[in-house]
């Protein structure tokens, strides 16, 4: 006879659940991600004061770089997990690396998210970084929340923005909040949901809260003068115009509600949080990889997105990120590992703040669980209790640089070969091989050449074998079948290698190499790694 009283409290997970956001912020560098970020948590309370989980330049220097090579360069490539409570709501706020070279991770992230928020510069609008990330999201239904950032700065006219996110990638833009004073000129917003003026006021450097005051439609005339007015009437325009929030049309990802912020100056912020609260999607049990949708309160299971490994001097270690999808998780548990099939022992589980790391005891739906060396997961892998559940691998992007890596060490040789291992299991960079180039000489494989640099640095600082890197004069990859390989590595500046997983990726020196061998070859089947590329 089945136990009720040990099973699961079915009640509690789909509560927990249901107050569940995890989401991640999609943008082109400079849009103010890192920004928005402490923002968030600062209005969460997170933190008490802007500074404190990024360590931008002339705040509060803490720091979540865990490179040289980051600090040098200014930019933070280490993916975190920020966990926080909002109102009654836990927020799980998955952070992705700024630097276009780093995609490749961002869109591992995007895989373990409910919600996006797109981060829009206003006086830039639509960059191409901020394409790309939208074309995979729409690709996976994820439903986009828009913020346009930096009203504080002199920058476009809000409605021109709408026009141009509707026109050039066909995202119905439903304001809920509108800008009262123009770009360079941030007074506070309409909110175009009750009508009332929400103002707001500056406080020193930005660093802390900013207050606002609730006006009503009838008084805020005399608070904002012909900038409210103007507000409304762009609001009455929208709204002639069908630009009203839907909520089946934003989760179905036809429609984005759009907020206007300065995360600079905290303004704007609360009202992010509250759109993320009240209207973004809760976390459900995922899609398995046969296309059945799980319950959130089935049998415990989670999806390892990303594998992060020496994040920083003091804890030389790697880390999994498993985003739960179904049960509950406690620490110290047995799980099934999907794809070896074997028992999986959670003792090093924990959550990651920043620099901060705290051990995690429970996780449910939607939370990231981080655990420590697991020197068995990499990105894609399923874990399970009790009944065996799969989810879909993750896709990667066509790498567009190749180089070849040889150990500087000759004696390092096996070193060698556990550190090209281990930094393609982490996804840090792909591995070709081929007979001809033999096991010695791998082609290292990337979506942005600073993942060569990641590599080169991991393998000299961590892994005890040095790497000189020899750039090869290859732009693009395409699957070929195996039939067809040897005579497509016959061709004049294209060349076939072999990836760990088995397949063969046809390598062309240009986009136009590669159109001219197709033209040529109709009967030679190449494809994109990446059905969202296009
Ligand atoms: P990212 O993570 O998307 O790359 O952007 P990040 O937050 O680092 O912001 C990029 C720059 O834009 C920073 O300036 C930041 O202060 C500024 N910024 C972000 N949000 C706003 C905003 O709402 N208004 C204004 N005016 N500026 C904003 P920086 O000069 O590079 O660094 P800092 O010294 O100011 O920190």
């Amino acid at each position: 006879m089945t136990d009720i009283s040990a099973a699961p409290a079915t009640g509690q997970v789909a509560a927990e659940a249901r107050r569940r956001r995890t989401f991640a912020v999609i943008s082109h560098p400079d849009a103010g991600k890192s920004t928005l970020t402490e923002a968030l948590a600062l209005h969460a309370r997170a933190i008490t004061e802007a500074g404190a989980v990024h360590g931008k330049a002339g705040r509060r220097a803490t720091v979540s770089d865990w490179m040289e090579m980051e600090k040098a360069r200014g930019i933070s490539i280490t993916s975190t997990a920020l966990q926080f409570p909002y109102r009654d709501a836990v927020i799980n706020l998955l952070d992705t690396p700024g630097h276009a070279d780093f995609s490749e991770d961002t869109y591992r992230v995007l895989t373990a998210v409910d919600c996006a928020v797109m981060l829009v510069d206003a006086a830039k609008g639509l960059e191409p970084q901020t394409l790309k990330l939208f074309q995979v999201c729409r690709h996976r239904g994820i439903p986009i929340i828009t913020v346009i950032n930096k009203w504080d700065r002199p920058g476009r006219h809000a409605l021109e923005l709408m026009d141009e996110i509707n026109e050039r990638i066909g995202l119905r833009t439903t304001p809920l909040t509108w800008p009262v004073g123009i770009a360079g000129d941030f007074q506070g917003v309409l909110d175009r949901r009750t009508g009332n003026f929400i103002r707001f006021t500056r406080t020193a450097g930005g660093a802390t809260i900013a207050p606002e005051e609730h006006i009503a439609a009838a008084d805020a005339h005399d608070a904002a003068g012909v900038d409210w007015d103007t507000a409304v009437e762009e609001s009455e325009l929208l709204s002639a115009d069908g630009a009203d929030f839907d909520r089946e049309e934003f989760l179905s990802g036809a429609s984005s509600p759009v907020l206007f912020t300065s995360a600079a100056l905290n303004f704007g912020v609360n009202q992010l949080l509250d759109v993320l609260v009240g209207l973004a999607p809760a976390p459900d049990g995922g899609v398995d990889v046969d296309g059945i949708r799980r319950a959130v309160d089935a049998p415990f299971s989670a999806f390892v997105f990303k594998v992060q490994a020496g994040m920083d001097s003091a804890h030389r270690d790697r880390i999994a990120y498993a985003r739960v999808y179904s049960g509950t998780f406690e620490r110290g548990e047995v799980l099934t590992h999907a794809r070896t099939g074997k028992p999986f022992v959670t003792k090093y589980a924990q959550s990651v703040f920043g620099q901060q790391r705290g051990t995690l005891d429970t996780a449910w739906p939607g939370d990231v669980i981080g655990l420590a060396n697991a020197a068995v997961l990499r990105p894609g892998d399923t874990l399970y209790r009790d009944v065996p559940v799969e989810f879909p691998p993750i896709p990667s992007f066509s790498p567009e640089h190749f180089a070849v890596a040889r150990g500087t060490d000759p004696s390092k040789h096996k070193q060698f070969r556990r550190g090209i291992e281990q930094l393609e299991q982490e996804g840090v960079v792909q591995v070709l091989r081929s007979e001809r180039r033999g096991e010695q000489a791998p082609v290292l494989a990337a979506v942005g050449p600073m993942q060569f640099e990641v590599a080169s640095h991991r393998m000299a600082a961590e892994l005890s074998a040095p790497i000189s890197l020899e750039p090869l004069p290859y732009q693009v990859a395409r699957v070929v079948d195996p039939a067809d390989a040897d005579f497509v590595g016959r061709q004049v500046s294209a060349e076939v290698l072999t990836r760990t997983d088995g397949v063969k990726l046809a390598l062309f020196s240009t986009p136009w190499r590669l159109q001219g061998f197709q033209r040529d070859n109709p009967d030679v089947k190449l494809s994109a790694l990446v059905a969202a590329e296009g």
